[in-house]
């Protein structure tokens, strides 16, 4: 019953809080998905990634879950659901569904009836210990620290009690060794595969498993307090086994894993085939090369080697164990076109085309995010209070706190803000982007939508979109792109991206120029007899072997031999 479909996959990516809102009351909903589904098929996808749809009061907009088995009422209905799930299929695209496991919302009736009596059965279901008494004070059980600031556990009440939280105060941890917790994961995972789902998006799933008992994190280190004791923890293989057996291997299920930081050997083993965990695992570090050790709002110089070794290393390490994917934009980060020391002003289309080529290219599925497609930037906030996040609002209070100037906290943020990926969807130059019809957006619209909209570049000659479209047809078609091996050039380049995929005597040779100005590439020999399969300009120059790159420039070549 399993087929490889996922193999040669393209999947689309829907925060449906900001793609469409059809009833026009501010928040994206399914039904506006429904009337999008035709543009999102054409751009050649094969497959939808929803964020979360169900129930949720939206501490941290959907992310914390108080029912796994409801629509939330801003989107619609489970009929509404039901009828998107069917217009996908009709359309031969894939539903791949979040799955935010770690915690579950403070508003979950489970959450609920555990912390409304320490008899409760649901206590269990949490991970829940005594404070510590320091003479008149108490502390809380480790000193470990939430992903989002602060310490990771809230008291309970005035009890001694705390609760652990990983991420906001509002999304508990579940307890993991609590086997009647793991059959509850079970059974809405097959409710959602008996409805005809077609794979899940584990929300931080190396989460999962803590090392008990729970004690202090020592390492002297300035954040992330705790993480040796909760990041790949010592049942996570165990857990994705058994979630893998009891629901997802009775289906054509297709997983993929949202990792926080996972080690080498680990990530490996999450995707090993054999081993029946996870189908393919997200990798964020090329994300993290133009900011301060993975810190989001400490920006540094963009360094295109580390861009390119946390792009590659995974494609190597995953080649013949397991699949990969393809990354560049999702709800957690800026718009790519914004960052990596990329100037849009006069270069947005040749910049949006040059990192679909060089990315989407490599080995694994890619995943292109909401409005990715047509380059859509980061967004010119005012202030932080135009912000929806909480944890910008987080970070800027900490920062704030320490008496660091209002101003320069909040340039931090703006640079770093998860809020840039979350403004809604720009469709036309209409009122609120074609949005909606006029009410006021959930979250602010960003003020460039007149000049970045589907309209406007679909009607341009310079289109991103259908230069996706030719991109993705490429990727999906030709068996080098999908099952070669990868193979570097000049690696240590501080301008270029280079590299080749072959499979069984065909091979493919990249390159993509990072400057916004001209430079001469030395193509290989075996590469200058090849003939040119995409281009995101309408000429080359190429003289005795050496490329004349243009600006953001990026070229796929064939070569048969
Ligand atoms: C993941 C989600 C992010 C969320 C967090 C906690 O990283 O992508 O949006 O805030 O998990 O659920």
């Amino acid at each position: 019953m399993r087929t490889e479909w996922y193999k040669n996959a393209v999947v689309y990516q829907i925060y449906p809080l900001s793609f469409c809102d059809a009833n026009d009351d501010g928040y994206g909903d399914i039904e506006g998905i429904i009337s999008k589904l035709d543009y999102i098929r054409d751009l050649g996808v094969t497959a939808i990634w929803f964020s979360p749809l169900y129930k949720s009061p939206d501490y941290d907009y959907g992310y914390d879950i108080a029912d796994y088995k409801a629509i939330d009422e801003k989107f619609g209905a489970m009929e509404d659901f039901d009828r998107l799930l069917n217009e996908c299929h009709k359309r031969d695209l894939k539903v791949i569904m979040d799955m935010a496991l770690n915690h579950t919302s403070i508003e979950h009736p489970w959450f609920r009836e555990a912390v409304s009596s320490p008899d409760s059965p649901y206590r269990d279901y949490y991970i829940i210990r005594k404070g510590k008494r320091e003479g008149d004070e108490l502390l809380p059980p480790s000193n470990w620290e939430s992903t989002f600031t602060g310490s990771a556990w809230e008291r309970i009440g005035d009890s001694d009690d705390f609760y652990l939280h990983l991420f906001c105060i509002e999304q508990a941890d579940l307890n993991w060794e609590n086997p009647k917790v793991r059959e509850e994961v079970v059974d809405i995972l097959n409710f959602w595969l008996k409805k005809g789902v077609d794979g899940f998006r584990f929300d931080v799933f190396n989460m999962y498993s803590k090392v008990y008992p729970i004690q202090d994190d020592d390492d002297i280190k300035p954040f992330q307090k705790g993480a040796k004791y909760y990041v790949d923890g010592p049942r996570m293989h165990e857990f994705l086994k058994e979630m893998n057996e009891k629901a997802m291997s009775h289906y054509d299920c297709y997983t993929v894993g949202e990792s926080y930081h996972p080690s080498s050997r680990d990530a490996k083993e999450y995707i090993k085939e054999e081993n029946r965990e996870l189908d393919s695992i997200f990798n964020f570090d090329h994300l993290n090369s133009d900011n301060i050790g993975g810190k989001k709002f400490f920006k540094k110089k963009f360094d295109l080697k580390e861009f390119k070794r946390g792009l590659f290393d995974p494609q190597h390490d995953s080649f013949g164990e397991g699949w990969n994917t393809l990354v560049l934009e999702n709800h957690d980060n800026q718009r790519s076109v914004s960052r990596f020391g990329i100037s849009t002003l006069f270069h947005r289309y040749e910049a949006a085309t040059m990192l679909a080529t060089i990315t989407y290219m490599g080995f694994g599925i890619p995943y292109i995010y909401m409005g990715q497609e047509i380059g859509m930037t980061n967004c010119h906030f005012h202030n932080i209070d135009e912000m929806k996040d909480p944890v910008s609002h987080m970070v800027y209070k900490l920062m704030c706190s320490y008496h660091m100037p209002k101003r320069l906290a909040f340039s931090f943020i703006r640079f770093g803000a998860r809020d840039h990926a979350r403004v809604p969807m720009q469709w036309d130059d209409s009122v609120n982007a074609g949005f909606n019809k006029g009410h006021e957006p959930w979250q602010c619209m960003n003020p460039n939508y007149k000049k970045i909209n589907v309209k406007k570049d679909l009607e341009s000659d310079k289109s991103i979109y259908r230069y996706f479209q030719k991109v993705l047809k490429i990727k999906k078609e030709n068996d080098a792109a999908i099952y070669g091996e990868v193979k570097e050039y000049d690696k240590d380049s501080t301008r270029v991206v280079a590299y080749s995929r072959e499979y069984e005597g065909k091979r493919l040779f990249i390159v993509g120029n990072f400057l916004n100005r001209k430079t001469l590439y030395i193509l290989p020999r075996w590469v200058r007899e090849g003939k040119i399969l995409l281009d995101n300009y309408e000429d080359i120059s190429i003289k005795e072997g050496v490329l004349d790159l243009k600006p953001y420039q990026a070229v796929i070549f064939e070569v048969n031999k």
